[in-house]
């Protein structure tokens, strides 16, 4: 599969095996995926018929996220996994709040560069790029990373709905230290994940992924814990999404007794550099 994201490039898809980008647009409803995306979307329907909600309450929690990052004062964001453009995305939470933040995105998947070159077109504060988040080191060195962002300056590490992409052989919180490293104290690490607390609809998640797309895996809170590599969480900490707001974390919340299943599928959490 051919792909260049060198100035009006144009990338070629490959329509015969389904990718994780397009399958995710194709639950969230979006137009930028092929038959075989939509017959993977269908796969997790089958399994998890409310897996389009899980889809579209991951992107509502990463607004919140990037909503109280801004407001802590962060204006400068590396999403990586960014997925395609759709309704809100990072730049546009970040930007209501503070029009100078600065986004890279990086997705391994070339549609995104695609769709995403039509949408910034008009934003010199943001970019995007094709990189591998298995090569960490290759995202930092890449040219617009570089000129967009200012590692002197903390930078919030967005790695949202992705570690399930990847087997715990893979090691992938060694990439994700990679570029932590690198970052100056004040930084934060972003992250939401499929989560496995002994519910059968996480399961049924886990099986939906691994038959349409070969990958999905869920995991324990413990070991979710263990992706913030020991740095602390900021309040209310790592929780089911429908109850994490870390803009409001003494807010109340439903128990998790009172969650539907579907809710139970998703964690996220925020740490901070120190
Ligand atoms: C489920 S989507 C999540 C999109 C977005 N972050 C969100 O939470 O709404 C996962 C994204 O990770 C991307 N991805 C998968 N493997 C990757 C890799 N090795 N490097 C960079 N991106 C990757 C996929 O192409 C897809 O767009």
């Amino acid at each position: 599969m051919a792909n260049s994201d060198g100035p009006g490039a144009t990338p070629a898809f490959d329509t015969s095996q389904p990718t994780i980008a397009r399958v995710y647009d194709a639950l969230l409803g979006g137009k930028d995926n092929f038959a075989v995306d939509r017959e993977g979307a269908a796969t997790y329907l089958k399994y998890v018929p409310d897996a389009g909600r899980c889809a579209i309450d991951n992107r509502a929690a990463l607004v919140r996220g990037v909503q109280f990052l801004v407001r802590e004062g962060v204006d400068q964001f590396l999403d990586i996994g960014s997925g395609l453009p759709t309704q809100k995305n990072t730049h546009q939470a970040a930007q209501e709040i503070n029009p100078a933040a600065k986004v890279v995105y990086v997705d391994i998947d070339p549609i995104v560069l695609a769709h995403g070159r039509a949408l910034l077109a008009t934003n010199e504060n943001t970019t995007v790029v094709t990189a591998d988040l298995r090569d960490p080191q290759g995202i930092l060195d890449h040219p617009d990373v570089k000129s967009h962002l200012d590692l002197s300056r903390p930078v919030a590490l967005m790695v949202v709905g992705i570690h399930m992409h990847f087997h715990d052989d893979e090691k992938p919180d060694e990439w994700v230290r990679t570029i932590m490293d690198q970052l100056v104290p004040g930084s934060y690490l972003f992250i939401t994940d499929f989560v496995d607390t002994g519910e059968p609809l996480q399961k049924a998640m886990e099986q939906a992924g691994l038959e349409s797309l070969g990958n999905g895996w869920i995991r324990t809170p413990e070991r979710i814990e263990q992706h913030f590599l020991g740095m602390p969480l900021v309040p209310p900490g790592l929780d089911f999404l429908e109850r994490w707001n870390p803009s409001a974390p003494d807010e109340e919340v439903p128990d998790v007794e009172e969650l539907l299943p579907y809710q139970k599928i998703l964690m996220a959490g925020i740490a901070k550099k120190v």
